[in-house]
This record gives structure tokens, C-alpha cells and sequence, in this order.
């Protein structure tokens, strides 16, 4: 090896450094270690020299094809490196900007009436409880003062499991669809014993399928335990729930004595309602035209049986209970006709009658604005 080989390799680690992209990094690469490169023509000598020659060119020759087959790579990582770099900055996002879209989507009139629900009772003092929605008969049925023969299950058009093993009856391992949120009322006061105020909003199943009826539908049920507990106390929640609910003082409620098999006495509560051709839209005297009464939800005072059922002592306690379809709460409210439109997903539907995401409902805000 001579000077000129020296001059050659400084000039090409030279070109390899000035490299600004990896094309040029390539021409290089391709000159000096290519097939007809100056690197791979020196290695071709060490054939035609002596064993003492080569031992001094062979690691001289191989020195100088290692140190540019290095300034390559590294010349190549550092190009990359650059471009990742300039990439980055060129995509940087800045996240603290404020939005330019608004959100897509929008929340579904039952998730938005169930939080006007919980949001309401919260400042009644109620606490949210849950229950599972494949329950078993006992707490669906049994410990709500319904046993085996008892009439009023047949109009629940119960879901039942298949059955898994031999079925005793009340028995807790006959399983089924929850048919009512009210089962929720016997696990919050086996949990947690009294005094209580909870409301349970969930799905509830029955085979059923009309305009107005939905296998799954939703519902809210409602609990209150204490001492001295009594029918005033029901009525002044409900018709606070509703004038909050429905943003209007004008509300009228109507109870009639009615029937449930957990509650006693039982009362069913309808709400004075209008059509838009009146001037009162809630609220009116059932008799003339246009006006009428719409039947809203079921209540009542626990009936003691269902305490004891719940392990409570009936002669200490007393309660009242309140259950109400919520899906029939957003069509009053919302001005909805078809219960089905509900469950089919239609993106049209959904964009005319859902809710803003960032419009949570409040008190003070009004439970809810159409969006
Ligand atoms: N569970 C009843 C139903 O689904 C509704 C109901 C009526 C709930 C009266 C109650 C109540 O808590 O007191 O038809």
C-alpha cells in the first residue's frame, strides 16, 4: 500500500462524511467496496504477492475496507437518525390546542336519561346500586312476596335458563333474566341492612315485542328504608323526581291504589298529560279533549313480608318502593313514538335524537337540553 491509497481512503471517508443522503452514501459504498471497486482491486493483489508481502497489505487492505464499510453504516444511522428527526417535528401535534371539531357521536337518550335519573336523586340523597342482570328466581321472584303459584309472575313473560338440574322451587339456582330492577331492592338490604336510599337503574328482560314493548327495556327502581317511613314521604319524592325530571312545576300527579305483590298498600302514579295542540303540555283534567292521563310507574310501601324476606325487622323499619320504565321516561320527555327505534342502531336516529357528549346533565344546567 502506498500514498495513493492513503489519499484515496481519506478522500472517501471524506465523501462518506459530506454524504447528505443515503444515494450518495450508495455511489460511495459501490466505488471503493464494490465488485470493480478500488478496495475490492487492492484485495485482488494479495494473490500475486509473496506470503511475507501480504502478511504486512492483508491486515493493512482489510483495515482500510473495515474502516469505510464502518463510516458507511454509521454515516447511514446518522442519515436516518435525521430524518426521523425532521419527520417528528414536521408531524409534531400539538395536543393543548383547543379543539377544531367537535366530538362525532352522541349519547343515547336512555344513557342520558339515566344520568338526569341518578343526578336528580343524588341531591335527594339516593346512592346508585346495581344488581346482576341473569339473576335467580329467588331474588327476582320468591323474596318479592311472589312464590311458585303466585299469578302475578305469569305476566312477567320470564326468560328462564335452561334448566340445570332438578329445579326446586324458589329455588335460588333456577336462573333467568332479571324481568324488573326490583330484585335490587332485596340484595341492597340483605348487603347492607337499613336505614336506605338507593336507586338501581339497569336492563330488565321479557318476551314481549310491540311499539312499545322491547324484550330488553330499561328500568329504575327505587328504595327508601328508615324508621317511621309513610306515604307522604313517597308521594313528595316522586313529585319531586318528576317536576325535576320533566323541568316543570306544573306537574300533576294521580295516584290509584293498585296492586304488587312487594309492596302494600300499592299505589300506580300517572302524570297529567296534554297534546300539542293544548296549551298545558303535563298537567290537565283528564276529562276534556286533547287531555288525558299517562300511567307512569308503580310504587308503594314495602310490604313487611318483603323486610322480613330481606332479613330486616318489619316491626322497626318501613319503607316505600318505586319502579319506572326508563325508556318510556325518554319518549315523554323527548317527544319519542317507537320503543323499537331505541335498540336498532340507526345512525340517523341516533344523530337527531342523541345527546352532546359534553352536554352532562346538571341541576343547575337544566337535567337535560336536546342537542
Ligand atoms: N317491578 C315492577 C314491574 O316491573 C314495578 C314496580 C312496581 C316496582 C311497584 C316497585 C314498586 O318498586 O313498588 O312491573
Amino acid at each position: 500500500m502506498d500514498t495513493t491509497d492513503e489519499t484515496r481512503l481519506s478522500e472517501t471517508l471524506a465523501a462518506i462524511d459530506a454524504a447528505g443522503d443515503t444515494d450518495t452514501l450508495e455511489t460511495q459504498r459501490v466505488a471503493a467496496l464494490g465488485k470493480a471497486g478500488w478496495v475490492s482491486a487492492l484485495l485482488k493483489t494479495l494473490g500475486r504477492m509473496s506470503p511475507e508481502e501480504r502478511q504486512v497489505a492483508g491486515p493493512r487492505i482489510q483495515a482500510m475496507r473495515a474502516a469505510i464499510a464502518d463510516a458507511i453504516e454509521a454515516k447511514k444511522t446518522a442519515l436516518e437518525d435525521a430524518a426521523m428527526e425532521a419527520q417528528l417535528a414536521a408531524e409534531r401535534l400539538d395536543l393543548t390546542l383547543p379543539a377544531r371539531a367537535r366530538p362525532k357521536g352522541s349519547i343515547h337518550p336512555v344513557s342520558q336519561v339515566m344520568d338526569e335519573l341518578a343526578e336528580i336523586f343524588a341531591d335527594m340523597g339516593f346512592s346508585v346500586a346495581s344488581g346482576p342482570e341473569i339473576e335467580d328466581d329467588w331474588h327476582n321472584f320468591t323474596a318479592l312476596n311472589m312464590p311458585e303459584s303466585h299469578p302475578a309472575r305469569a305476566m312477567h313473560d320470564t326468560f328462564y335458563f335452561p334448566d340445570q338440574g332438578p329445579v326446586v322451587a324458589g329455588s335460588p339456582t333456577r336462573m333467568l333474566l332479571r324481568t324488573h330492577t326490583s330484585p335490587v331492592q332485596i340484595r341492597s338490604m340483605v348487603e347492607r341492612g337499613a336505614p336506605l336510599r338507593i336507586i338501581a337503574p339497569g336492563r330488565v328482560y321479557r318476551s314481549d315485542s310491540d311499539a312499545t314493548h322491547t324484550p330488553m327495556f330499561h328500568q329504575i327502581e327505587g328504595l327508601v328504608i328508615d324508621e317511621g317511613i309513610h306515604l307522604g314521604h313517597l308521594k313528595w319524592t316522586l313529585e319531586t323526581f318528576l317536576k325535576a325530571f320533566f323541568e316543570r312545576e306544573d306537574i300533576v300527579l294521580r295516584l290509584r291504589p293498585s296492586y304488587f305483590p312487594f309492596t302494600e298498600p300499592s299505589v300506580e302514579v300517572d302524570v297529567g298529560w296534554q297534546d300539542v295542540s293544548g296549551r298545558r303540555v303535563l298537567g290537565g283534567d283528564g276529562d276534556a279533549p286533547g287531555h288525558g292521563w299517562m300511567e307512569l310507574l308503580g310504587s308503594g310501601m314495602v310490604n313487611r313480608r318483603v323486610l322480613e324476606f330481606a332479613g330486616l325487622d318489619a316491626d322497626r323499619w318501613s319503607g316505600f318502593a318505586f319502579g319506572v320504565g326508563v325508556d318510556r321516561l325518554a319518549m315523554l320527555k323527548y317527544g319519542m313514538d317507537d320503543l323499537r327505534a331505541f335498540f336498532d342502531g340507526d345512525v340517523r336516529w341516533l344523530e337527531h335524537y342523541g345527546f352532546d357528549p359534553l352536554d352532562v346533565p346538571t341541576l343547575s344546567a337544566g337535567t337535560g337540553a336536546p342537542a
